[in-house]
């Protein structure tokens, strides 16, 4: 039976949400914030899942609405500073990826501390995709390596990037059938799951569901059963 240990998945649909209930869009963030909590509980229980990794900020989102904008890294800010204690009493490591230069001075703080705080965790691994972009990293890590004298290998590429672990399970909220820029090259060998569902509505039920039908897929990695 395969073992989902690395779990990532897109978390989208929040506008769509709000609008469909008449309310503002960064409603349907906060909505989804909430999930966020709930989904990352849920995994931190089940011992088989290592780490959790959740797109929340695009490098591409920086094209949204300035308001939009500013109330996503508001949101961020909050969610952060209150469930510190929670990740503590869970057990949650929060790892961070993505260029996180590229926010205030104080939001970076806020992640440094967070990520500090909950170094000594050995439960769930919880890591926000944050100004996160899959070819960004890649360009990142590449630029990193780039003066080594020898030819670069996979496994030299691999441990340069901000996440260094492939993934088992990758999970599409919100109904569109594509990656948008999410771990191109963690998720080379990724189980796909898409679900119509929007991100608010989006249950611990349905992830178990998921889950289960994942455990039952015959994985061969390029070679034969
Ligand atoms: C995903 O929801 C959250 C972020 C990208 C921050 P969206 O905001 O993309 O919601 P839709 O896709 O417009 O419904
Ligand atoms: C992907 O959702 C990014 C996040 C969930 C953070 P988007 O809504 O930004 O993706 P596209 O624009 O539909 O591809
Ligand atoms: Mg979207």
């Amino acid at each position: 039976m395969n073992k989902a240990r690395h779990i990532a998945i897109i978390m989208d649909g929040n506008g769509r949400w709000a609008e469909q209930r008449e309310k503002k869009r960064v409603k349907g963030h906060e909505a989804g914030a909430k999930v966020v909590r709930e989904i990352t509980e849920y995994c931190s229980r089940d011992k088989d899942i290592e780490r959790l990794t959740l797109y929340a900020f695009s490098t591409e989102n920086w094209k949204r609405p300035r308001l939009e904008v500013e109330f996503l890294m508001k949101l961020l800010q909050k969610y952060l500073e209150s469930e510190l204690d929670n990740y503590i009493q869970n057990n949650i490591r929060f790892e961070p990826i993505g260029d996180i230069r590229a926010f205030s001075k104080s939001l970076q703080t806020t992640l440094k501390n967070v990520k500090e705080k909950t170094a000594h965790c050995d439960g769930l691994v919880q890591s926000l995709a944050l100004n996160y972009g899959a070819h960004d990293e890649i360009l990142r890590a590449v630029n990193k390596i780039k003066n080594c004298q020898n030819d670069i290998t996979e496994a030299m590429l691999g441990n340069a990037l901000d996440c260094k672990h492939s993934v088992d399970l990758l999970i599409r909220t919100g109904g569109d059938h594509r990656l948008s820029n999410f771990l191109l090259w963690q998720a080379a060998y990724a189980e796909l799951f898409f679900s119509d569902t929007l991100w608010p509505d989006f249950t611990t039920n349905e992830l178990g569901k998921i889950i289960k039908d994942f455990t039952k897929i015959e994985r061969r990695f390029g070679g034969l059963k």
